[in-house]
């Protein structure tokens, strides 16, 4: 598993531009990219980066961290994900920073998806759906999610890098994650839900192979 992330993750630099600022999401295979970024000194101008982990990690490989409002919007943003469906919508926020990372998937031109090839599934759902609340609004919006058929389990002592809370929706099965995430996101006192359907992932890279999109 670690090394068909290390793969895709590496396969990614294919996709970077000399020069450029890149965008940079969180988890175990992103990891593995900001690692190949270390190796290469020189080659990005500097990364923005979607969690105080990634962050840490790209200062202690010599890359700068900058801000997306002097950069934006980006060329290439470089990220995981939970799962990954056909049409490669994708559920993310396993690792909390799925409002940053959405934020900076927004700004991006390219959205390049890094996965093993387990995440690949048919129908989105299995893995639970990250929703990231405003502390306060957190039992209101878990009965709201209920209406839609899941179980919302509060990820109890997580706080996002926001400073705000995050519900695991257990049970859905996902057949129109484009519909869902504009539902989810017209619930008062939600952040951002995992979902990214409206804004899918342009390129998807699976145990190093690109399965969709093209370089
Ligand atoms: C973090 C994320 C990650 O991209 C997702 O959880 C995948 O992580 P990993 O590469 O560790 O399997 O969305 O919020």
């Amino acid at each position: 598993m670690e090394n068909a992330k290390r793969l895709s993750a590496e396969r990614a630099l294919e996709f970077v531009e000399k020069g450029s600022v890149v965008g940079v999401g969180t988890g175990s295979t992103v990891r593995w990219f900001i690692e190949a970024l270390g190796r290469e000194p020189g080659l990005i101008k500097g990364a923005v980066s979607s969690s105080e982990q990634s962050s840490a990690l790209l200062r202690q490989r010599g890359i700068e961290v900058l801000d997306l409002n002097a950069e934006g919007p980006l060329g290439l943003y470089v990220d995981g994900a939970d799962e990954c469906d056909p049409q490669r919508c994708l559920i993310k926020g396993g690792g909390a920073a799925l409002t940053r990372e959405k934020i900076i998937a927004a700004a991006s031109e390219r959205f390049v998806c890094v996965l093993d090839a387990s995440k690949r599934v048919a129908v989105l759902g299995r893995f639970p759906l990250p929703v990231e609340v405003i502390p306060m609004a957190r039992s209101h919006v878990a009965r709201e999610l209920l209406k839609f058929g899941g179980q919302p389990v509060w990820r109890d002592g997580v706080v996002t890098d926001n400073g705000n809370w995050i519900l695991d929706v257990h049970g859905l099965s996902i057949t129109d994650p484009v519909a869902l995430e504009a539902r989810i996101n017209q619930i008062v006192g939600v952040v951002a839900v995992g979902l990214f359907a409206a804004r899918p992932a342009d390129v998807v890279i699976a145990d190093g192979v690109v399965v969709a999109g093209s370089v």
